[in-house]
């Protein structure tokens, strides 16, 4: 159902969004509620020396990681020591100072500094125990605002953990299912214009359900996956719970979105539990994979609900894509984040028949700009909903809900050690120079340029120059257009192998007298071909050929040497899968170490030119008068 509507000019939608978001502006600002960043004393102080100094930053962020980890004081007081030694004397003699003299009295800092991190944890989560948060979901409830329980923990390394993260989230439905059917009603956000919503929402990372999630293998990735997920499910649909999928990094999106959709297409759960899956806009291939999320929808007929988030691992995919030289999935800037997402609330609004929005921003013009579109659009305000995090953007939430608007909150619950990324994802986003919020409570952004549409700068076009040597990258094998590369390439290969391959001498092929069998360890049945052994005097005769070639190698320019090295390098990039296949079926290598194998064979006939060249180079070695020393290889 597309809503016809009167086309308006875009500057009647600004117009709508600026008046709208200054409202909610307003209602904050005659009610504020005290966040993290507004906090004085000590947190204050750390966060405004992290937005200053990033360095300072990674390093405070990295000891509060690890602090849940460190049992004893003086563990602790090194840590502090190893991590912020360098960095404190920058910011603050004082704070080297009382590290030094830490040393002395360990628990005397110890302890204060891990109350601390706690403290700052709170802040985000909303409690330890079921207890915890079922008083949350009440205080919620009384607000108007609805609540996803999210149960930290991801990434687990073993099955125990996988085990434990299960239990826990059938424990929760059951538990909070019984508190629900204790208490009389149901809240303002819990209610649609054409009926309620399951009270009970609960959202799931998939990285914690098992440690076989590998994205380079997407198919028993699923399958492991789904042992688990299945009795979540089975039991929401007994208790009426909605489930939501959490997104996480880049390399797990492709398979989330697999695995959402194989799951639903199963018989039992094609029509029940409600679900929901979250989409952020800050990754480039958000678009395609919201059309492409519509297009199954509409063919499964399976209303869900997509959450738009603008994603929170922006400084983790940077960072990993520049260090492995990948294309950076995410946007660069935060304006094109910003775009994407009113882009992507559009998108949604449009689909609003068989997708419920929820648009999950801390950001007031980004959701000013989706309640506008939506009222442009005839929509009903209460057939999309807002969500935000708990601890954060509290005058927001009651703003929203103020003006008419389902507010659902995104409430963690756990202990401090699987909640530390969690956490850790808190702290780079409310140290974010360009987060909203920030914006906001630093009181140095006019209104009218917090509530500006997103402007994306102009792309720059002039590349630095190329360095002298760069690593080729490997294959990023979670994406399905390089695993079916590898695939083709494995079928080709196996297509040649049991061929004979005879030592060469002299550019001429011998006639062995024993043949040596090559089998591939991982099936030793399938022969991957023969090779041919020489005899010493035909080793004595490589060696003579060898000899008698160097001298017009050694007299060859070293450029052309290394041109030639070069080249080499260029054949194994366009044949790097055919090479790997080989090296998976005769060494029996998984296939990130056999890409990494032919890698490395790039690397170092690159590495080498490289070097060559410039060791050619005569280079002038001791400035002495009258005189004109250079060295040269
Ligand atoms: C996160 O875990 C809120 O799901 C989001 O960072």
């Amino acid at each position: 159902m597309q809503t016809q509507s009167p086309v308006l000019p875009d500057s009647t939608l600004e117009t709508r969004i600026r008046s709208l978001g200054g409202d909610l502006l307003d209602r904050m600002a005659a009610h504020p509620a005290p966040g993290i960043l507004s906090k004085s004393g000590a947190y204050a102080r750390l966060m405004e020396w992290s937005m200053r100094d990033p360095a300072f930053k990674a390093q405070l962020f990295r000891f509060v990681d690890v602090l849940p980890t460190l049992h004893s004081s003086a563990e602790i007081v090194r840590h502090l020591q190893e991590y912020l030694g360098d960095h404190a004397v920058v910011l603050h003699p004082a704070l080297k100072a009382g590290l030094g003299a830490a040393s002395f009295a360990p628990a005397l800092v110890a302890k204060p500094v891990k109350a601390q991190v706690t403290d700052l944890a709170r802040q985000f989560v909303a409690g330890e125990t079921a207890e915890d948060l079922v008083k949350r979901l009440r205080a919620n409830a009384k607000r108007g605002i609805a609540s996803t329980i999210d149960l930290l923990g991801e990434t687990v390394v073993n099955e125990a953990e996988a085990d434990c993260f299960l239990q826990r989230n059938l424990d929760v439905l059951n538990t909070v299912s019984a508190a629900f059917a204790r208490d009389a009603e149901s809240c303002f956000s819990d209610e649609t214009a054409t009926g309620p919503l399951p009270r009970l929402n609960l959202s799931v990372k998939m990285s914690a359900l098992t440690p076989d999630v590998n994205p380079a293998d997407p198919d028993r990735s699923i399958a492991a996956l789904k042992t688990r997920l299945r009795p979540i499910l089975r039991r929401a649909i007994e208790v009426g719970a909605f489930i939501n999928f959490d997104m996480e990094s880049y390399k797990l999106k492709d398979l989330t979105f697999a695995l959402f959709q194989s799951i639903l297409e199963e018989a039992e759960f094609a029509t029940q539990p409600a679900m929901g899956i979250a989409l952020q806009a800050y990754l480039r291939s958000a678009e395609d994979d919201l059309n492409s999320l519509i297009r199954w929808a509409r063919l499964r007929r399976r209303p869900i609900t997509v959450r738009l988030v603008k994603g929170a691992y922006w400084d983790y995919e940077t960072i990993i894509a520049q260090q492995r030289d990948w294309p950076v999935p995410v946007w660069t800037h935060k304006a094109e984040s910003d775009a994407c997402f009113e882009r992507l609330s559009l998108l949604l609004l449009q689909n609003i028949d068989i997708i419920t929005p929820a648009f999950a921003s801390h950001n007031v013009r980004s959701c000013a700009h989706a309640i506008s579109q939506a009222d442009k659009l005839g929509i009903d305000p209460r057939a999309y909903e807002f969500q935000a995090l708990y601890g954060m953007a509290d005058d927001f939430k009651a703003a929203l809900v103020a003006t008419g608007h389902r507010v659902r909150e995104y409430c963690p619950v756990g202990e401090l050690l699987p909640g530390m990324a969690y956490l850790v994802r808190r702290l780079l986003e409310n140290t974010s120079n360009e987060g909203f919020l920030r914006s906001a409570a630093s009181g140095e952004t006019s209104r009218d340029h917090l509530l500006a549409a997103p402007r994306p700068p102009a792309p720059k076009s002039a590349p630095g120059p190329a360095p002298e040597f760069r690593n080729v990258p490997n294959s990023d094998f979670s994406q399905a257009a390089l695993r079916s590369d590898l695939s083709a390439s494995l079928q080709r290969v196996r297509a040649k192998l049991g061929r004979d391959h005879p030592a060469i001498v002299g550019g001429k092929a011998l006639k062995p007298s024993e043949w040596i069998t090559s089998v591939n360890p991982a099936q030793p049945t399938e022969i991957i071909g023969r090779w041919g052994r020489a005899t010493p005097a035909e080793a004595d005769n490589a060696i003579a050929a060898a000899t008698a070639a160097y001298p017009k190698w050694r007299d060859t320019p070293a450029n052309n040497r290394a041109a030639l090295l070069e080249r080499v390098a260029d054949l194994m990039v366009a044949r790097r899968h055919d090479l790997s296949a080989l090296i998976i079926l005769e060494a029996g290598k998984p296939w990130p170490e056999a890409d990494a194998d032919v890698s490395e064979a790039i690397d170092f006939c690159r590495f080498y030119a490289t070097e060559m060249r410039a060791l050619a180079q005569p280079r002038l070695t001791q400035n002495v008068s009258g005189e004109r020393n250079t060295l040269q290889w």
